[in-house]
């Protein structure tokens, strides 16, 4: 009798996102795959093929956690993909927003793992935990300082993570995401300039700065699900990896004298211009 398949669960499996894609790529690669989404309608794209299980998992609820993680025999490969984005200036947000978008990237996925721990404990076959990140958890892209922070937040827990876990020989691995294509942009609440803000007078430019900043950027979420899926496949995956569109320029900006990349930044957003407007440069 061959040896069992490695199984991998990953969170937030929705179609058209990174966390179905993953699946596909672990399920080619010969894993056993649990997929899990809030809402597993969602997840049409991967319930036609079979070999991969889709559970609901809503990783907000403890109870919905629980009862997920009951379902799953045993686990080698934890995967906390699931979050969002909620742009806004950090003058104009609201708090209570900002502390929902916490909820989800950063307690959410500590949840997750506390909830799967006990059966990675079990495992006899290199078990692994991933955290989704971002490139932003390095790169202060403006007007979704929450996000950002969150996800540094998130980067930290899984570095520290890594380190607590090694007695117990789980490794720890964190996804410092560039610009992928996928619904991530359409399910994140429309970035606004509400009326009183300071950057009201530039309204317009920012718009549509927000409308072009990240066009063209994004790689396709296939390919960086296969070249994602290879790399944890390793014995000894690196703890971080930087892949999707410009992943590496943010890596190399974290390494260069702080603010080397902010007339990049500012222009991409649209800053430069409410600079030249409140300067009344023009
Ligand atoms: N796209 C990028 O350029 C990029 C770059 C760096 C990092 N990331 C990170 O990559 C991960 C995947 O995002 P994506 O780009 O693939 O976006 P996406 O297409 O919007 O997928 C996000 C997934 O997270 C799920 N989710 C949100 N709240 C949830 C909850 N309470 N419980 C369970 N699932 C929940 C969504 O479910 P619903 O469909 O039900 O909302 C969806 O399945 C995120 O952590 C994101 O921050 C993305």
């Amino acid at each position: 009798m061959g040896s069992p398949k490695r199984s991998v669960l990953i969170t937030g499996c929705s179609d058209g996102g990174m966390g179905s894609e993953l699946a596909i790529a672990f399920h080619k690669a010969g894993l056993k795959v649990y997929a899990t989404a809030r809402n597993p309608a969602k997840m049409a794209k991967l319930v036609s093929l079979e070999g991969i299980e889709t559970l609901e998992l809503d990783v907000l609820s403890e109870a919905s956690i629980a009862a997920c993680a009951k379902k799953v025999p045993s686990l080698d490969i934890l995967v906390n993909n699931a979050g969002q984005a909620n742009p806004a200036a950090v003058s104009d947000m609201s708090i209570a927003e900002a502390k929902a978008l916490y909820d989800i990237n950063l307690w959410a996925p500590i949840a997750v793992i506390q909830g799967f721990l006990p059966l990675l404990l079990k495992s006899t076959s290199n078990p692994l935990i991933v955290n989704h990140t971002s490139v932003t958890s390095v790169a202060p892209i403006p007007f979704q300082a929450a996000y950002n922070s969150s996800k540094a937040a998130l980067s930290m827990v899984t570095d520290t993570l890594r380190l607590e876990l090694q007695p117990f020989g789980i490794q720890i691995v964190q996804l410092k995401t560039g610009a992928v294509k996928t619904n991530i942009g359409e399910n994140a609440k429309k970035f606004v300039v509400p009326d009183g803000s300071i950057y009201e007078p530039a309204r317009e430019a920012l718009l549509s700065a927000r409308e072009t900043a990240f066009t063209g950027m994004g790689i396709p979420a296939e390919q960086w699900a296969r070249e994602v899926a290879a790399d944890l496949l390793r014995k000894t995956p690196a703890p971080a990896l930087w892949r999707g569109g410009s992943a590496t320029t943010g890596r190399v900006a974290a390494l260069l004298p702080y603010g080397m990349f902010d007339n990049m930044l500012k222009k991409m957003t649209g800053l430069d211009r409410v600079e030249q407007i409140v300067r009344k440069l023009d």
